[in-house]
């Protein structure tokens, strides 16, 4: 295991009428000017918003409103939504949605105490250390913002899509009423569920040795998401399986299953491309990536591949060809995707096998600057993969 620091200080309020909260909350973490930010409108049709508004008001806290944050955020609205804290003095920012809202507002909160553009963090990587207080009420389980020092913008002027990453911007507390998932689509949800899946599959392949207990958190988490997922696609209102399945989206990505060991970000590199170009959700293109990805590296440590399949997809170990236990594995992972109603390749997904070498450019890659952890990847890499996926 490597040497590693873990301070993940978001508090959590969880489960029903837990947004009866927010004001305390905010309260307790010093704000007292908020900037509400939302999304297209599934919060207000939901009455989730008026149940927070009711919360800021009986601590008597002003707040502003910014809606209108859409899935893949885009920088445009950032810089609305910093113009607009300015000059509001605004000092508290409270995301009510998604990871695309809390993605945003995190970016608002940089870029508010930020002298310089708020892409700098984006475009060059330099952490991000001075933000507003965020606070976040989720009502999707899927990118893990909620309890994560990042955030994933597309610049419009190019449609860049980046992350940025700091411990400012981890969240000051996050609300999770699992109640308030239940109003998602299938379809939206199972990109939630496949999103949550891959943050742990990012950190399950690694080349450490010796990481026990990080890979049992991670094989727990995958156990648990192929029981739990079938019954909320079959029965959306199944609050047990939506609660579970909210948490897991915290723990896949608050990084406590990451610690001590490499990690491998390459079929989310792969991905935001894809979202990038064509605007599909994460979740789906991440579908697509993800099994595309682990046959082409599947080579570079078949025991770990085999050690995947047996303990997370119940494989029989073939041990006089691992290999063949390794590649049922990432069958039985593509098999299930399918299974809850994602796209497994480019035609599903409405992606265009002329484009693979406009993404791979637009990626930035090159031999001298590969991507992967597991495994380097150049160009040429990158291109067999996106043709794997075709
Ligand atoms: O905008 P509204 O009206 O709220 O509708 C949203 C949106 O259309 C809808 N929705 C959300 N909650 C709902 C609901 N519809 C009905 N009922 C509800 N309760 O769902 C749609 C998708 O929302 P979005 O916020 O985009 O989904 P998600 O949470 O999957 O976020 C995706 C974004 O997060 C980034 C992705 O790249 C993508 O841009 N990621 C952020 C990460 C992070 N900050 O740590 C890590 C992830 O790897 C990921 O990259
Ligand atoms: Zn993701």
């Amino acid at each position: 295991m490597e040497n590693f620091t873990f301070y993940a200080p978001t508090y959590f309020a969880f489960g029903k009428g837990s947004e009866e909260n927010v004001g305390a909350l905010v309260e307790r973490f010093g704000g007292k000017k908020v900037l509400i930010h939302y999304g297209g409108g599934s919060a207000i049709r939901s009455g989730l918003m008026d149940k927070v508004i009711a919360s800021l008001k009986s601590r008597n806290i002003s707040y502003i409103e910014l809606g209108g944050v859409k899935p893949n955020p885009r920088s445009g609205l950032v810089y609305q939504g910093i113009d607009l804290c300015r000059k509001e003095n605004v000092d508290f920012i409270l995301a009510v949605g998604g990871g695309s809202v809390i993605d945003s507002a995190k970016a608002i909160a940089a870029g508010v105490v930020y002298e310089g553009d708020f892409w700098d963090y984006y475009k060059t990587g330099k952490p991000v250390d001075k933000a507003l207080p965020v606070g976040t009420v989720l009502t999707i389980a899927a990118a893990g913002s909620e309890g994560s020092p990042d955030s994933v913008i597309t610049h419009e002027d190019g449609m860049y899509k980046l992350g940025a990453s700091g411990e400012a911007l981890r969240p000051k507390f996050s609300v999770l009423n699992p109640e308030y998932t239940c109003s998602l689509p299938a379809y939206q949800t199972a990109c939630g569920i496949t999103d949550i899946m891959a943050h742990v599959c990012e950190r399950y392949f690694t080349n450490t040795k010796n990481v026990e207990i990080t890979d049992r958190l991670c094989e727990g988490i995958l156990k648990a998401m192929i029981e739990e997922s079938p019954k909320v696609i079959k029965n959306l209102h199944d609050y047990e399986a939506r609660a579970n399945i909210m948490w897991a989206g915290m723990v896949a990505h608050n990084n406590i299953c990451g610690v001590g060991r490499g990690q491998d970000w390459s079929s989310h590199c792969l991905e935001h491309e894809l979202s990038a170009l064509y605007d599909v959700a994460h979740g789906a293109g991440l579908a697509v990536m993800m099994p595309a990805w682990m046959k082409y590296v599947m080579k570079h440590d078949i025991n770990r591949f085999a050690q995947f399949a047996v303990r997370v997809w119940d494989c029989d170990m073939n041990f006089a060809n691992p290999e063949i236990t390794a590649e049922e594995g990432i069958n039985r992972f593509r098999a299930f995707l399918q299974s809850i109603g994602m796209p497994t390749n480019f035609k599903e997904l409405g992606a265009k096998e002329e484009d693979i070498p406009k993404m791979v450019r637009h990626m930035g890659v090159t031999n001298e600057n590969p991507i992967g952890g597991f495994m380097k990847l150049g160009p040429e890499d990158v291109t067999a993969i996106y043709r794997l996926a075709l």
